[in-house]
């Protein structure tokens, strides 16, 4: 894994001049959740959140600024991004354009190797790599810190694929100004463990409700979300010492708790948002089993069906199989630890 987060350390600041910048960015999974916004504008979370980034599932995209188009043009996997797609990518440029103090629209091509809206973390992973391939292309010398505070106004869990490993966003405080400021990711530096996590696709479809939608509407009108808003602070201080001592299950219970606990906050909004399917539940079980067995396995679930399982790597081929046997048909992945977000050369690709 690498583990440099330094702010571009031998990086390219573009391929050339015309030519733009390239970046790929892996996707992360959060053990204490993100889960709704107290800014949607300058999109501030209500509390911190705490992920591990993956090494499987990179976006790769490439940022040219043309000064001789009318206006940007934006591909995702070699189609042309429509609607709300499009308006976000668009709407990120422009905080681009303001911060460079440059007009030109821009080519925008961005390749994903993760289902799309599946509740696979693509948003994460896009927004990291078209922050920093952006910021390169449009000529901005920005460090760690300040690249994630802006991939955050991409896609809140953007910030933190900044970054290899483990990842703290914190909310910030205060209004305008000062909670932009404050609400960026860093690297938690003295997290002590290196898991797997099994990934059961029970789903790849896109999800009806979109995260930003659900957690609006939960935000709005969840009567738990205060709680569970509440319970993330103490979540965050404990994970962080179990990470620290390298003990997997505290890490594992603190996320599954975490993370269903979002879910029930989804369950009571009005009208109720649901993501789980019964292929979820049953891989859920198939995780209680393994506990029952001896194997330390973890489920956490995002704004999706997919099921991800926290174990030891010494355990992951034992964790797929129980899956695949909990949810005949789904597709497993096995991730590790992955690198933060990096810009590319021409040669590597
Ligand atoms: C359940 O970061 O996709 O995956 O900020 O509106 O783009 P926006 O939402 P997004 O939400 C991620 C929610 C989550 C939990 C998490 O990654 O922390």
């Amino acid at each position: 894994m690498r583990t440099d987060h330094r702010a571009d350390p031998a990086a390219p600041a573009a391929d050339a001049p015309g030519q733009g910048a390239t970046a790929v960015a892996h996707p992360n999974i959060a053990l204490i959740k993100y889960w709704g916004k107290r800014d949607e504008r300058l999109m501030i979370p209500y509390a911190d959140s705490l992920s591990v980034t993956l090494d499987i599932f990179p976006t790769t995209t490439t940022v040219r600024p043309d000064p001789g188009a009318a206006a940007d043009s934006v591909t995702l996997d070699g189609r042309p991004a429509q609607g709300e797609v499009r308006r976000r990518v668009v709407g990120f440029l422009d905080l681009l354009r303001k911060r460079s103090g440059r007009s030109e629209p821009a080519v925008v091509d961005t390749r994903n190797s993760v289902p799309t809206g599946a509740g696979l973390a693509s948003s994460a992973s896009g927004f990291a790599a078209l922050a920093l391939a952006g910021a390169a292309a449009y000529g901005l010398d920005l460090d760690r810190t300040v690249l994630s505070r802006l991939a955050r106004r991409g896609s809140a869990s953007a910030s933190r694929s900044l970054f290899g490993g483990f990842a703290v966003c914190h909310a910030g405080r205060g209004i305008g100004t000062a909670a932009d400021f404050g609400s960026y990711a860093e690297p938690v530096p003295d997290a002590d463990l290196d898991p797997a996590l099994v990934i059961a696709v029970v789903d790849a479809g896109a999800k009806t409700v979109s995260s930003r939608d659900a957690m609006r509407r939960t935000v709005e009108t969840s009567p738990l979300y205060r709680a569970w808003a509440a319970s993330c602070t103490a979540d965050l201080t404990e994970i962080r010492a179990a990470l620290r001592q390298g003990d997997l299950p505290a890490v594992g219970e603190i996320a599954e708790r975490n993370a269903l606990g979002m879910h029930a906050t989804m369950l009571a909004a009005r009208p109720a948002v649901r993501y789980f399917s019964p292929a979820t539940m049953a891989v859920l079980d198939g995780v209680l089993r393994l506990r029952a067995d001896g194997v330390p396995a973890y489920a956490t679930m995002d704004a999706g069906p997919n099921v991800k399982v926290l174990c030891h790597p010494a355990d992951a081929d034992r964790v797929a199989e129980a899956v695949r046997q909990a949810a005949p048909g789904c597709s497993v992945f096995t991730a590790r630890p992955g690198p933060g977000a990096r810009l590319t050369t021409e040669a590597e690709r």
